[in-house]
């Protein structure tokens, strides 16, 4: 799991073993599957901004009748809805008002299957989303830092992506790509600097080609983590896409929970030009859920509007 939420999940059997067996007669559900307790449906919530929460649900059932998913408030009424993947993966975006907590309910169609998951945007749970989306009409405050920083190839990053970093170096370096930091957490000031360094040398509408403003790059998350070959070749360079560490981050980095965030296919989303050795960690049910549906950034799997301007 990308975080140190809870993960909600409960078997159906405990909720509405009688009210799956009235509907297996018109719709074929397998009530052995319930009745064995089998935990077929799974849920959780990731605040991505301020005033929006994804609920991540994950159905293992085969035969469940209909791939919509519904989201319903504490009264019953549906305020958002998604559509399960073939993995069986839904990301439902609902609406909370911003520092507030709440919880809601996802339902299903010819089942009576509840799950009630807890959704909330108050700053403490804000901070235990590696979901958080960063962009450039969605920034954090100078104050915000990790919670904790951890050293990973010689740069500090959140300490919930350490781990999955290392397994990532590990296995390239097994795989014969050594793979080095170039940079991790960047605090609001540092990036403040950086900035206003390529400002100086290349002028702005440039700069915010390649560069974020303080307060709106994900390094200040702690999340992103910025890959360097062994022999320095092509470092933050758009060639960095045909080296060998490149290439194999593109093919190996979503297996440990991180995505290339800007690529050539969304740098009309995000307004960035490829950079194909910035990941960020999101953790693997993302990923895979990225995978499956081909989305080509963060943006789309959240249906958030695209940001390629301030
Ligand atoms: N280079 C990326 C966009 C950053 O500054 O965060
Ligand atoms: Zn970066």
């Amino acid at each position: 799991m990308p975080t140190a939420m809870p993960f909600y999940r409960r078997p159906l059997a405990r909720i509405t073993t009688g009210a799956l067996l009235a509907a297996a007669a018109s719709v074929s559900l397998v009530p052995s599957q319930a009745d064995a307790g089998e935990r077929w449906l799974q849920a959780r919530s990731m605040p991505v901004a301020a005033n929006k929460v994804m609920v991540a649900v994950t159905v293992q059932h085969a035969k469940l009748p209909s791939r919509m998913v519904y989201v319903s408030n504490l009264q019953g009424k549906i305020i958002a809805q998604g559509v399960l993947t073939r993995g069986g993966k839904a990301l439902v975006p609902v609406s909370v008002r911003p520092g507030t907590a709440t919880q809601v309910y996802v339902t299903f169609r010819h089942t009576r299957a509840r799950l009630t998951v807890p959704v909330s945007t108050t700053a403490r749970y804000m901070a235990t989303s590696s979901w958080r989306i960063i962009n450039k009409v969605n920034g954090v405050n100078n104050a915000y830092t990790p919670r904790v920083l951890t050293q990973m190839a010689g740069v500090p990053i959140d300490k919930r992506a350490g781990a999955p970093l290392q397994r990532l170096l590990k296995d390239a370096a097994r795989d014969g790509v050594k793979i080095y930091g170039s940079n991790g957490y960047r605090s609001w000031g540092w990036q403040r600097s950086l900035y206003q360094s390529y400002v100086n040398r290349d002028g702005r509408a440039a700069a915010d080609t390649f560069s974020a403003r303080p307060g709106y790059s994900e390094h200040q998350t702690g999340f992103a983590f910025d890959a360097k070959a062994a022999d320095g070749r092509c470092s933050l360079e758009s060639c960095f896409a045909g080296t060998k560490s490149g290439q194999w981050l593109a093919k190996h980095a979503a297996a440990y929970g991180f995505v290339v965030r800007y690529t050539p296919q969304n740098s009309k989303v995000t307004g960035y030009e490829p950079e194909p050795w910035h990941l960020r960690y999101v953790g693997t049910w993302l990923t895979g859920y990225l995978n499956e549906t081909k989305l080509p950034s963060l943006e789309q799997a959240f249906k958030m509007p695209a940001a390629p301007s301030y």
